[in-house]
């Protein structure tokens, strides 16, 4: 008997010690993170924890390029991430074998409730991570509440909307089983040429900050009641303001400016508690960002301590080699990254078999791979994806574009159109009119949605012409189709709309940029659609210059997410509006405004240029910089940063400084009167920037320091009150340390950048 037990005994132990049969603590959702995550690594081999380290592009991505894709395309074309001679069924089967971690671009629930069942096949049953750029709302994906872009956001100033719509985004990612966004894009955009900047909350890093850091927390929630999506601030750095304008290309910037311009939205995301990073295509001064351990791990982890996971952004680690020519192969591409401080792969087939025998001949050590692994895990473990690796599909739809989320993708739409000019003629009464034209490419095309978006079904978007219709009716409108396609836009079309202006009493030309995914190659603005001036494309020009000629009034709104410029409309048209990209709603919430339902609110987040040769036109440049201004033409923008108008006025007075004199590290209230002297409610955003007169380094002339959306009725006054806290004083000394330094500031409130429309008092530091 006794031997029996001792075998017995023995044999429980043997079972303990050997890792693939213990107790699967893991498994368990009662232990804590950190110990489930060490369970879980030391059952891993080294296949499985470096496939954890790759992401893929979802199956029926790939099935539809199959189809779609030439011969030849099949075999050169990575930008749509089809892997010649690795179908769709190999990526199920490596799902199924657990050498997947992550995937990205899946549309529907369907598929990623299936990819997520193949992962429960493989032997350790790590769920997968599904990642989206759910840049405004889950956009991506069909059937989703679509929000303004970046751009029109933060030209509402509106950070508790920042935060609002992230939540909400969050809750209908985690509604279809995604979990990771990519955004915010917290990038200072400098450069108008830059397809990118409508995605980017514009040109002011105060302002960019405010947004990205109410949208890291958002997105965030509380990850724990899965209704939190990952965070990824990007993309680390420099890449909007490239040479040229165009995406990826060198960003050739002095520490100084990548320390006090780029670095502070990513130094606030980090601290707000962004669990993700993605660095930038570009190189930074001579280094690419997928291999610049200074600023990935001197920078980030060292010196910001950033502890989330670092996820490359499409085929820039290989392009290293390709591209950049820094590596001379792949493998010692993936080798650079990693070491560089990398974590997560987005996309490709060789990584695994590269990665594995980096280890294998001990050039990577496998405590790196660990650390990555570490990270990946965790946040798995955080999302509660181990307990909950399905979403529900009937639960589904009845959260994605849900009434209060539609109601707040209006609100947002609202507050980001931008009224330009208005001499008067808005808002319209509708009854005044008895015809009304409507045309241009972007009056009644989905393109209002925004980059970044899948054409969404007909009956969840308004477009400009319906939005108009809902108010006007339909007997008054006469609509001139100009197409949707800006560069292949029919002259008798523009022919025809000259001639139906003449017979209307009023005329709507909706004019822009094309940003549609669905037509890659046609677009004219968006991800990698750079453009080498700021004008408008094609005959779009003429057309508005015909109508205008009719004599009749012309009121032009621009759709668009980079800063378009048009001197003639500024100095010939009565009304101009940028709304951007405005979403779903947008075909309502800009009919509102001209008709005088809304009163518009928003402010330019960038400045717009009059023409390309301004460029970079920035408000927060340097003393020197118009020392000697431009000859012939001006060297003012069309708009400055901070400009908007509305339907009322605002008057500004009284401004006090509760100090004259200060030392470094005390504060200084201001305190001034906004007052709607006009007859319409409205919401005013109150602006107050700072100069350091006297510095040992060169400060801008001015910059955002705080701003306040006040919302005044008709005939109200009321106090508005900043407080000038030390954080907001500071600047870079020679050893890029934070200090405040004495001397003067000058303290600069009003509606707009525009040095006329501020009002201003200084006070000192003192030693
Ligand atoms: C973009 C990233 C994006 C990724 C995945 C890249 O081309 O630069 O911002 O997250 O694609 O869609």
């Amino acid at each position: 008997m006794k031997i029996k037990y001792f075998i017995l005994i023995v044999s429980i132990m043997a079972i303990c010690s050997c890792g693939g049969t213990s107790k699967e603590i893991y498994k368990d959702p009662n232990v804590p993170v950190g110990k489930r995550v060490e369970d879980l690594l030391k059952r891993m081999t080294l296949e499985e924890k470096v496939g954890q380290m790759n992401q893929f592009v979802g199956v029926e991505h790939i099935k539809a390029n199959e189809k779609s894709l030439t011969e030849d395309q099949l075999k050169t074309n990575t930008a749509l991430a089809f892997y010649p001679g690795f179908p769709a069924p190999v990526i199920e089967k490596w799902t199924e074998e657990g050498l997947i971690g992550s995937f990205l671009h899946v549309l529907t629930i369907e598929e990623a409730n299936y990819l997520q069942s193949l992962a429960m096949k493989s032997r350790l049953q790590i769920p997968i991570l599904f990642g989206i750029d759910a840049i405004h709302g889950n956009a991506n994906a069909p059937d989703n509440t679509v929000y303004p872009t970046n751009i029109g956001l933060a030209s509402s100033f509106d950070t508790a909307m920042a935060y609002k719509i992230a939540r909400q985004t969050a809750k209908e990612m985690r509604a279809m089983n995604m979990h990771w966004t990519f955004n915010p894009n917290v990038e200072v955009a400098r450069d108008p040429r830059w397809g990118r900047v409508g995605e980017t909350y514009g040109e002011d890093p105060y302002l960019v900050t405010m947004m990205g850091i109410q949208s890291v927390k958002g997105y965030q929630g509380d990850l724990s009641n899965y209704d939190g999506v990952l965070a990824c601030i990007k993309h680390f750095v420099g890449g909007s303001q490239p040479v040229n304008g165009t995406n990826g290309s060198p960003a050739d910037l002095s520490e100084r400016t990548v320390r006090e311009v780029f670095f502070p939205p990513f130094k606030a995301g980090v601290d707000a508690g962004a669990l993700t990073l993605m660095p930038s295509h570009n190189e930074l001064n001579g280094m690419p960002c997928h291999a610049n351990s200074w600023l990935l791990t001197a920078v980030l982890e060292k010196e910001w301590g950033f502890e989330g996971l670092v996820i490359s952004d499409w085929m820039d680690i290989e392009h290293l080699y390709d591209v950049h020519g820094i590596a001379p192969d792949i493998k010692e591409s993936f080798y650079q990254s990693i070491m560089a401080g990398v974590d997560m792969h987005m996309h490709g087939i060789h990584w695994n078999e590269y990665v594995c025998e980096l280890v294998r001949e001990g050039r990577i050590p496998e405590s790196r791979i660990d650390k990555s692994v570490r990270k990946i895990l965790t946040l798995k473990f955080r999302l509660g994806l181990f307990e909950k690796p399905y979403a529900d599909i009937k639960e589904s739809m009845q959260i994605r574009l849900c009434k209060e989320h539609r109601a707040t993708a209006l609100e947002a739409a609202r507050n980001s159109v931008v009224l330009l000019k208005n001499n008067g003629l808005l808002p319209l009464s509708a009854d005044k009119y008895k015809r009304i034209m409507v045309t241009g490419i972007n009056a009644d095309d989905m393109n209002i949605l925004g980059d970044w978006s899948a054409p969404q079904k007909p009956e969840n978007v308004t477009t400009i012409l319906e939005g108009i219709r809902n108010i006007t009716g339909d007997r008054k409108i006469t609509f001139v189709d100009q197409g949707w396609d800006p560069r292949n836009m029919d002259p008798a079309k523009v022919q025809e709309a000259e001639r139906e202006a003449r017979r209307s009493d009023l005329n709507i030309v909706v004019a822009g940029e094309y940003m549609v995914r669905a037509r890659w190659t046609e677009r004219t603005g968006g991800e990698d659609t750079d453009r080498s001036d700021n004008q408008l494309v094609g005959l779009q020009e003429e057309l508005i210059k015909r109508v205008a000629a009719s004599g009749k009034p012309t009121v032009l709104i621009f759709i668009t997410g980079r800063p378009l410029a048009f001197e003639w409309a500024e100095e010939n048209l009565p009304a101009i509006l940028n709304a951007w990209e405005p979403g779903m709603c947008g075909g309502d919430a800009i009919a509102e405004i001209l008709f005088g339902k809304v009163n518009p609110s928003a402010k330019l987040a960038v400045t717009i240029p009059r023409s390309t040769g301004q460029i970079q036109m920035i408000y927060n440049h340097k003393p020197s910089q118009y020392f000697h201004p431009y000859v012939v033409k001006p060297s003012t923008p069309l708009y400055p940063f901070g400009f908007g108008l509305s339907y009322t006025k605002y008057v500004y007075s009284d401004l006090q400084l509760s100090e004259q004199e200060i030392k470094p590290g005390q504060s200084v209230d201001v305190e001034l009167n906004v007052q709607n002297s006009g007859s319409m409610d409205g919401v005013e955003i109150v602006q107050l920037y700072i100069r350091d007169k006297i510095s040992s380094f060169t400060r801008p002339v001015k910059e955002l320091k705080d701003f306040a959306r006040v919302s005044l009725k008709a005939g109200e006054t009321k106090k508005v009150k900043f407080t000038i806290t030390p954080d907001k004083l500071m600047m870079l000394d020679k050893d890029y340390k934070s200090v405040i330094e004495p001397g003067e500031f000058v303290v600069m409130v009003g509606p707009s950048s525009k040095d006329e429309d501020l009002i201003k008092k200084s006070f000192n530091v003192i030693k």
